[in-house]
């Protein structure tokens, strides 16, 4: 079969999944990229039509384990039909536990047919220049070995007779799953009112819509989701967390799990 289009689709409020599955289509080399990108309000609203004969890479963080709730919400929408499929989520450093396997059984039942898959690392959500967690990754490591499984992912499909050709992607983790996925918390950054701008980028980076801004930036904690994309994108530095349990959770990562890992493919070998 040869592949024509990419459409990567992805939940990426701090970047890194994206970027992750831009290098996977790099290593792919066509032309046709499309992007379908469910990480703010808007694009979640978004009507995308049924998927037919072109490839889709389809990626998320994971949460306490598991695939973010607002991922599962936003890609049910989706409608497929033996599409071919590259499932990816990206964690940071911690562990991925069931979200790749939850993954799976979600483009599965949403009519994609996965070929293969990949669980990548990216810099922590909650890490900052002072907490490290995984910082600066993906890095041109990762995003080496991201290109090298897009070209071995492309040589299989380029192999495979039809799309429905029986594919057996064998994924780790546990079903039912026992991840507990991220666990409320009642908290969100909060803001430095002496060094903010009101500029507005907060607002604009929160995938739930939980800031909004008049003379000052006000956060509706009931819909904030900790993804730190507000922490991560503040050009003054002025959002930040100051919850002690956060915190605690943050330096805790810190300290335990600094030890590399590396990417995990599966369905083909590098
Ligand atoms: C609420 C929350 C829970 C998370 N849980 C995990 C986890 O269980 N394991 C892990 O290694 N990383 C965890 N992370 C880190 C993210 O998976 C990681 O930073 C990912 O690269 C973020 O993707 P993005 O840049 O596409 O937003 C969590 C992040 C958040 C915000
Ligand atoms: S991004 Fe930072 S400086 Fe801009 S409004 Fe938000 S908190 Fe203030
Ligand atoms: S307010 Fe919460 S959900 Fe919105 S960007 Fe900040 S951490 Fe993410």
């Amino acid at each position: 079969m040869e592949v024509k289009q990419v459409k990567l689709i992805y939940f990426s409020p701090t970047g890194t999944t994206q970027k992750v599955l831009e290098s996977i289509a790099e290593g792919i080399a066509v032309e046709d990229v499309e992007h379908i990108n469910f990480t703010l309000p808007e694009g979640a609203q978004q009507i995308i039509p049924p998927f037919s004969d072109e490839l889709v890479i389809i990626g998320a963080p994971v949460y306490g384990g598991r695939l973010p709730v607002d991922v599962i919400k936003r890609f049910k929408q989706l409608k497929a039909s033996n599409t071919l499929a590259i499932i990816i989520v990206v964690y940071g450093n911690r562990e991925f536990e069931d979200a790749l396997l939850e993954l799976k059984n979600l483009a599965l039942e949403l009519g994609f047919s996965p070929v293969a898959g990949g669980a990548f690392i990216g810099e922590h959500s909650f890490a900052t220049e002072e907490v490290s967690i995984a910082n600066g990754r993906p890095d041109s490591l990762d995003v080496q070995k991201a290109i090298d499984f897009g070209v071995k992912v492309k040589d299989r499909i380029t192999a495979l007779q039809s799309p429905d050709a029986q594919i057996d992607l064998d994924i780790p983790g546990r079903f039912p799953y026992e991840a507990d996925g991220a666990r409320a918390m009642a908290v969100s950054p909060v803001t430095k009112e002496d060094t903010c701008t009101v500029c507005d980028t907060c607002a604009s980076v929160c995938p739930t819509a939980a800031i909004s801004i008049n003379e000052s930036v006000a956060t509706k904690i009931e819909l904030c989701i900790r993804c730190c994309a507000c922490i991560k994108y503040c050009p003054e530095k002025a959002r930040v967390m100051e919850d002690e349990m956060w915190k605690n959770i943050a330096n805790w990562l810190n300290e335990n799990c600094n030890a590399r890992k590396e990417p995990r493919i599966f369905g083909v070998d590098l």
